[in-house]
């Protein structure tokens, strides 16, 4: 790999590495099947530190950079992406906005035991007619005496039917745009709060993904989070954490495609030779194995300009696209080195190639990637909104 890491870095590599293999390999395919929950599994990875890597030790967590929590995240999608997703959405989104945002009270009560594997939380953000554009959205938050009242439905939000806590966005003022929008700690038990439809997914089946309904939820107002109006940032700082760890899953499940594609290719003969001896699958091998490459070091220079403190927008928004990009093209090829075989469950590839389809939608699609990156680039978004 052409980026140096340090010995710390290397560590956490091989100890994820060696838990994902061990705890999550055996029993991914099974999950997905029954679409059952990880929840042991997660249990095992906030006793090892693995769900609140980002947060400072004074806040339960391991204070790790961003560079190791992206090679952790790329080892346990090698593994599992469905309990990969609930990791990254729980540690980077999610403890996030906690530790960015959060009082020191909403720090104690909530961060410390996340941080700790107590509980796994979610991100609310999607509205059955809000996606790509998050500013559209209709949950409505309307603060009554010490309460905020929230209204709306959320759409496929991770983790909608296990999470115990989650960072909901709702508008409390309906003409500000997206400076009307706020978030809020939202727990299970609040009154009013109801988990909605289960999503029938293609892919990440072992990590539930539902509706949440606020029916009159009744939200203490010391649950706001950060300021009235500033949900959005919120959200969209989130989201610049939450997409490095979206690229670093996408990373994992190319180079588990990668690796199966190498495995089989090697063994399976035809004409008399391994299938690994003709041309046409040699350069389609070395096609993969750029690709993931190339993704792997978007995705390390992107948790690097984060832990340089640098605003990291562009980088993260273009990791995530080329990496799930990636993840996409190399599990189909994986799938065409195995021919027949490949679209049976008898091998992985075909489990590979259905969570990586969801890696270009969620978390902001492509598409989106290529409007932050072009606004970045370009740099004339603000300039027109000075005029
Ligand atoms: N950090 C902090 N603030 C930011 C920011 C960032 N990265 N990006 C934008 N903002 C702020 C801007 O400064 C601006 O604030 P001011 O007006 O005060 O200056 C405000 O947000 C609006 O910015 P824009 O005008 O650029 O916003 P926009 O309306 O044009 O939308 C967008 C930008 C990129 C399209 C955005 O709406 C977006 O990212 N959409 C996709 C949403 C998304 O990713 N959803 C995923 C759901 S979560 C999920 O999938 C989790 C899961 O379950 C796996």
């Amino acid at each position: 790999m052409g980026f140096e890491l340090t010995k710390e870095q290397g560590m956490i590599q091989k100890m994820a590495r060696e838990f994902a293999r061990k705890e999550l390999v055996p029993m991914a395919a099974e999950r997905d099947q029954k679409h059952e929950y990880p929840a042991q599994s997660l249990e095992k990875m906030g006793e090892l530190g693995l769900l609140g890597m980002l947060v400072p030790e004074s806040y339960g967590g391991e204070d790790m950079d961003t560079v190791s929590y992206a090679l952790a995240m790329s080892e346990t999608a090698y593994a599992c992406a469905s309990t990969a997703v609930i990791m990254s959405v729980h540690d980077s989104i999610c403890c996030g906005s906690l530790l960015r945002f959060g009082t020191e009270e909403q720090k104690q009560k909530y961060l410390v035991p996340m941080a700790q594997g107590e509980f796994i939380a979610s991100f609310a953000l999607s509205e059955p007619e809000a996606g790509s554009d998050p500013a559209g959205m209709t949950t409505t938050a309307v603060k009554q005496g010490d309460h905020y009242i929230l209204n709306g439905t959320k759409r496929w939000i991770t983790g909608g039917a296990t999470s115990k806590l989650f960072v909901v966005l709702a508008r409390t003022d309906p003409d500000a745009g997206h400076k009307g929008i706020s978030a809020f700690l939202v727990t299970r038990e609040m009154e009013g709060f109801a988990t909605g439809r289960l999503e029938d997914k293609m892919g990440q089946c072992a990590s539930d993904t539902t509706d949440l309904m606020f029916n009159n939820c009744k939200v203490p107002a010391d649950h706001l989070l950060g300021k009235e109006g500033e949900g959005f940032k919120v959200a969209m700082s989130g989201l610049d954490d939450g997409r490095i760890g979206i690229a670093a899953l996408s990373v994992g499940l190319g180079q588990a495609a990668l690796d199966a594609g190498v495995e089989y290719a090697k063994q399976r003969e035809q004409f008399g030779r391994p299938i690994a001896e003709n041309q046409g699958l040699r350069w389609m091998i070395a096609d993969m194995a750029t690709d993931v490459e190339a993704a792997r070091l978007l995705v390390l220079n992107a948790a690097a300009a984060k832990d340089r403190g640098e605003k990291c927008s562009k980088e993260a928004s273009m990791a995530k696209l080329y990496a799930s990009e990636m993840a996409n093209r190399v599990a189909g090829q994986a799938v065409q080195i195995h021919g027949g075989y490949g679209y049976t469950k008898e091998f992985p590839v075909e489990r590979y190639y259905r969570d990586a389809r969801v890696l270009t939608i969620y978390e902001g699609t492509s598409q989106i990637q290529k409007i932050v990156i072009a606004n970045e680039v370009l740099g004339d978004k603000k300039k027109k909104k000075k005029k």
